[in-house]
This record gives structure tokens, sequence and C-alpha cells, in this order.
């Protein structure tokens, strides 16, 4: 199994988990929309009209007509967006709760008031309390599961005529290479505007050339690709520290300019939600995004690896680092993150390449008189330490990226979350470092970038 779930034998119980979310996505955006004034009454005067401007399923549709608060978790739901359109039928939590216990209003009612549901004989399913029985469910869902049950067993008499078997190849994820790269706006306009053949930019994406050709050659299944959001998607209503992209696609976001002409960003939900649940289990406390646009920051690390094609080759999960507003994370706090990200990675049942990207740096200051900072032979210990002393690397104080590196340096604390996802960062060999470079300049930016292939064996 590719999550641990030690939540599914709780009886009468469902738990909100990320595979949870992904299926309830619009059912739980739809009741959110139930906070406005405006909007209940729109529902309540024409429900099949106003469901209908919700990208849900039937399933979920027909759910809310039936009023199955059962039945809409069942299809991803969660109580608390439920409960606004509860609210909208003027029902009160207790009302809610207990419609789908299978008491009366009352029954339930009493239950509460003598001390409530005992949580004897209602730990695990099997035991012998009064939570075990099955679910209470309206007419309206159990002639839908009938007509369902029809239709599957119609298919599987159909699927038994033919040979073709969907089987899931057996085996494990691994890490295969890190990639590190800065990530320039800059490079973006110039792809986009047809530059790159300008003396300024040549020298630069020279430098990628043997990148693109080795992606042709060790093509990934996944990109974990780690980036920071600039203001984009993350205001400063919300400050997430590390954030990761669990939806199915991710498009480029309008950074002012007007989105980039690049590919909509395919993810991988249910492998960002097994790493979501591994690393948040391994104490890393993690965001999750549905809802993101990707900038700069994720597409131009792609446009330079894999050139401008009309898809991008492979899954993208997006993983948010805030280095914008300060505290950011320590390269510790990164380091220790990568290697908790290899164990999830290498803990998911299918025989998945995954490359982790770090992006962002190197040197580089786009604030204030000190703007344009930039320390060549910094950046290229930094380098050299990457490689070959990762760890101690990830000891060094944020205030020496700031003062050697600029105040937009810090991105480079990134590159230590990839670095930390090797497998000498486990206590295995070291890399085998296959491509180095360093430009000087893009825009205000020293351009670093490494290519860091797993040794075999
Ligand atoms: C520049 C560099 C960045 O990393 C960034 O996020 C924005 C701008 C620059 O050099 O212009
Ligand atoms: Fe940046």
């Amino acid at each position: 199994m590719a999550l641990d779930k030690p939540y599914l034998d709780v009886p009468g119980t469902t738990i909100f988990d990320a595979d949870q979310s992904r299926k309830g996505y619009w059912l739980n955006q739809f009741c959110m929309s139930l906070m406005k004034a405006e909007n209940r009454a729109r529902f309540l005067q024409d429900e099949d009209a106003y469901l209908a401007e919700w990208p849900m399923t039937d399933e979920q549709r027909a759910a809310v007509r039936a009023r199955d608060l059962n039945w809409m978790m069942h299809t991803g739901g969660n109580i608390y967006f439920l409960s606004k359109l509860g609210a909208t039928d003027g029902l009160s939590f207790q009302q809610m709760a207990g419609s789908m216990t299978g008491m009366t209003e009352q029954q339930y009612r009493d239950m509460m008031v003598s001390g409530g549901r005992s949580a004897e004989g209602n730990r695990i399913v099997g035991e012998d309390g009064n939570a075990q029985g099955p679910m209470a469910r309206s007419a309206a869902w159990r002639a839908w599961e009938e007509a369902k049950a029809q239709e599957s067993l119609a298919a599987s008499v159909e699927s038994a005529h033919s040979s073709v078997e969907t089987k899931r190849p057996a085996g494990r994820a691994r890490v295969t290479a890190t990639v590190y790269s800065s990530h320039v706006p800059a490079i973006g306009a110039a792809i986009d505007l047809g530059k790159t053949a300008e003396p300024y930019w040549v020298p630069l994406f020279k430098g990628f050339e043997f990148s693109r050709q080795w992606e042709q050659e060790n093509r990934p299944d996944v990109v974990f690709l780690v980036y920071n959001d600039h203001a984009t998607s993350f205001d400063l209503g919300v400050i997430p520290t590390f954030a990761i992209g669990t939806a199915a696609e991710f498009q480029p976001a309008d950074e002012g300019y007007g989105p980039r002409p690049v590919p909509k960003v395919l993810g991988h939900p249910e492998l960002a939600s097994h790493i979501a649940q591994s690393v948040i289990q391994q104490d890393f406390d993690l965001t999750l995004v549905n809802d993101l646009k990707v900038d700069h920051g994720l597409t131009v690390p792609l446009n330079l690896m894999f050139g401008t094609p009309a898809q991008w080759p492979c899954r993208v999960i997006p993983f948010h680092v805030n280095v914008v507003q300060y505290p950011v994370p320590s390269g510790q706090r990164c380091f220790a993150l990568g290697q908790a990200l290899r164990r999830a990675i290498e803990s998911y049942d299918q025989p998945l390449k995954v490359q982790v990207w770090g992006t962002g740096g190197m040197s580089h200051q786009l604030q204030g008189p000190r703007a344009g900072l930039i320390n060549a032979e910094w950046d290229n210990r930094f380098l050299d330490r990457l490689i070959a002393e990762p760890a101690a690397l990830a000891r060094l104080p944020h205030i020496d990226y700031v003062r050697e590196a600029g105040s937009e340096g810090i991105e480079l604390v990134m590159w230590l979350i990839a670095r930390g996802a090797m497998a000498d960062a486990a206590g295995g060999r070291a890399p085998k470092p296959v491509h180095r470079f360093y430009h000087v300049p893009a825009s205000n930016t020293a351009v670093g970038h490494l290519i860091l292939e797993e040794s075999s064996g």
C-alpha cells in the first residue's frame, strides 16, 4: 500500500486526508460559496442551476440534493465544509451530526444528554459497540448504489470478453538524480521573446545544452521541483514555510506581464499525497496546496532543462519554500527535509524515476543600494561544498548567505532540500557530478547549475 492509513478500521468514521480532499475538492468549494448570503439565496432559489456552476461529479450533486451527509462524505466532503450547506438549510451541528447516525433527532439528543456515545466497543471495526452497524443511507443513495452495481456488473461482463488487463507495475519509486539551477524571470522572457541567440544570452543557454541532452537520455517520470513562490500565489495573507502542490494540474501564473506561454504543469496527486503523508509523519509540517499558480521559479528551470516543448515531458510536483519573509527555514532544516523526502519517495509502491530539483540563487540582491551584488568566489565554494560536504554546508547560518551572496541569495537554502534527498545523506554512496556551470550575469543574478546523478549499485 502506498499510504499508511491506520485510521481505515475505525468504525463509522471517515478521516479527511489528502485523497479525500482531492476527491471532494469542488464539493467542498461549493459548500464554501454558501458563506455568502447572495449565493445562499441563489442556491435555495434554483438548486440545480446553482450546482451546475460547479465542476462536481454527478454523484456529488445527487448527494447534495439528497442532503445525505454520509453520502457527501463518501464523495470527499468534510463536515466543516458541509456544515455551510446544513447552515443554509437552518440546521444546527447537532442535527447534522445526528442525521448521520441512523437515530432520530430526539434519540441522538437524548444520547448526548446522557453522556454521549461510548468509545467502548467502538474503537475498531468488528467490536461490539453501537457504532458498528451499517452507515445510515438515504433512499436516494441506495438507489444510486443499486444503479451503479448494475452498471459495473455490465462492465465486468464486458471486460471478461476483452482480454485487456490493467495492472500496476511492481517496484518502488527512487531518486535518480538531483538538479540545481537559478530561476531568473529574464531567462523566461528571453525564451518567450525569441532572444536566446542574442550575444547577452548565448553563453547562458550554452551552459544548459548538455543538460537538455542529458534530460533526453535520463528522462524522469516525475520531477519534485523545489522553488519559492515570489509573492504570486501566496500574498501576505498566509505564508506557508513549506507547501506541496497536490493538485492534478497547475497553470502558469500571471506575474504582471501576462501568463508565460508555456504548457500547463501536470502534477502527480497520488505521489504528492503520499509524500505529504510520509513527510508530515516524519514531523515536517507541510502546507497542502490544491490551488496553485506556478511562477518563474518553477517554469524557468523547466525551460532550461527541457527546452520549449508543447507539453512538459513528465509530471511535476511543485514544492514551495518561503524565502521571502523572515523567518525562513534554516539550511539544516532544509537538508533534513530532503532526507525525509527520500524516505517518502522510496516508500512509494510504483517504480517511478524521480528527480529532485533545487532552484533559485546563486548570489543576487534585488533591493536597496547594495542591489547587484555578485560574489563568484563564494558561489563557487558553495557549489564545491554542495557536492562534497553538504551536511556541513547546511550548517551555514542565514546571515552568511545575506552578507556574502546578497539578500536574495538566501534562495540557495532550497538547494539543500534536493541535496539531502541523495543516497549519501542516508549513509549511501556519494553522487556523481555530471555537469557544472556558472555564469554572470542573468539580469541581476549569478546563474549556477549542477547535475548530480546517483551512483549505481
Ligand atoms: C531575478 C532573480 C530571481 O531569482 C528572481 O526570483 C527575480 C529576479 C533577477 O535577477 O532579476
Ligand atoms: Fe527567485
